[in-house]
């Protein structure tokens, strides 16, 4: 979450390169380890139904970043790892980025915000797989979580192959669904100020999650939870659930009248136990080695990369 957007220092586009590169040497280490089990089925016939433009409009992506205020140099860069290229869906919260390809909406909430207004108004029209993130994934906070996050999932969809088998959804899990979550302050890491949280509709997270997104906890009990917001979803995943339950979902988000609310943190944790697989205990799925590498990985083994006191 990103209450408070960063002024910090930002990252040199060799830089971005350099990790993208460390990236790849990772996943050459640690091959997907079980893809072949959990891939769709591809049809390879040459009939109208089954033919290449369809395979390569299954593998179509939309890259949508929200924003309010960050350095967004970096976009170019994960852009440029990804092929063909999605199509870049900037929003923009508010008024203070200056930059051709916002779509401005109201500076409400976090990322969030910014996710459930594309789902809403595009629902009907929705790519085949969209990966949603905020502007500001590139900084320490939080033992650099929301790097690791984009590297696991960029590393799913970022070839026509990898799309084409593309699961239904992919976040780096970082822990499991935790029903007695509940946040009262946030802490900025990039002023340091504490901001007193608007509360959420109920709490804590458990029950707000059986009123707002699904009754029954089983799956999100084996799904599990990601963190800062960055996963790719297929449509199809999307539309397990209707417009109103992305409308029910928004309204947390505008009864609080600024961007420092509880909620925010409970919609963080949903995306995952709400779109992604429930896998059988002790199973990582699809990307399982490069998802323990990543986690493995020393934050601290980036300095130049993460230039300190970026905020998050
Ligand atoms: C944004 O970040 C890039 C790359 O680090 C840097 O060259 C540029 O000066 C930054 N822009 C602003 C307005 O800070
Ligand atoms: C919750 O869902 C699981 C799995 O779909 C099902 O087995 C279980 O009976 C459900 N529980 C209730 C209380 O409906």
């Amino acid at each position: 979450m990103h209450w408070t957007r960063g002024r910090g220092r930002h990252v040199p586009l060799a830089l971005v390169l350099f990790v993208v590169l460390f990236c790849g040497l990772l996943l050459s280490m640690f091959p997907d380890d079980d893809q072949g089990e959990l891939r769709t089925p591809v049809h390879s016939g040459s009939s109208a139904e089954g033919g290449p433009a369809r395979l390569s409009a299954s593998a179509v992506m939309d890259l949508v970043i929200v924003g309010f205020r960050e350095n967004l140099s970096w976009i170019e860069g994960v852009v440029a790892n990804i092929t063909p290229p999605p199509r870049v869906k900037l929003i923009c919260k508010g008024e203070l980025i200056n930059d051709q390809r916002c779509q401005r909406i109201e500076n409400r909430g976090t990322e969030e915000f910014g996710f459930l207004s594309h789902i809403i108004e595009n629902y009907e029209k929705l790519a085949p797989i969209t990966m949603f993130m905020g502007a500001n994934p590139l900084n320490t906070a939080f033992d650099c979580i929301a790097w690791r996050s984009l590297h696991y999932v960029l590393a799913q969809v970022d070839t026509v192959q990898k799309r084409m088998a593309f699961p239904g959804f992919v976040a780096l899990r970082v822990s499991g669904f935790d029903p007695d979550f509940d946040v009262w302050h946030y802490h900025a890491h990039a002023d340091g100020e504490t901001s007193k949280l608007c509360r959420p509709s109920v709490s804590p997270f458990g029950e707000w999650y059986q009123r707002v997104v699904e009754r029954n906890l089983s799956k999100a009990a084996c799904a599990g939870q990601s963190s800062s917001g960055i996963f790719a979803v297929s449509a199809g995943q999307i539309r397990r659930y209707g417009v109103a339950h992305y409308e029910r979902l928004r309204e947390e988000v505008l009864r609080c009248p600024g961007n420092a609310f509880t909620a925010g943190h409970y919609i963080e944790r949903s995306w995952m136990p709400m779109f992604g697989p429930c896998l059988p205990a002790g199973r990582a799925g699809r990307g399982g080695a490069l998802a323990e590498a990543l986690l493995r990985a020393d934050c601290g083994l980036f300095p130049s990369v993460f230039p300190p006191g970026s905020g998050e």
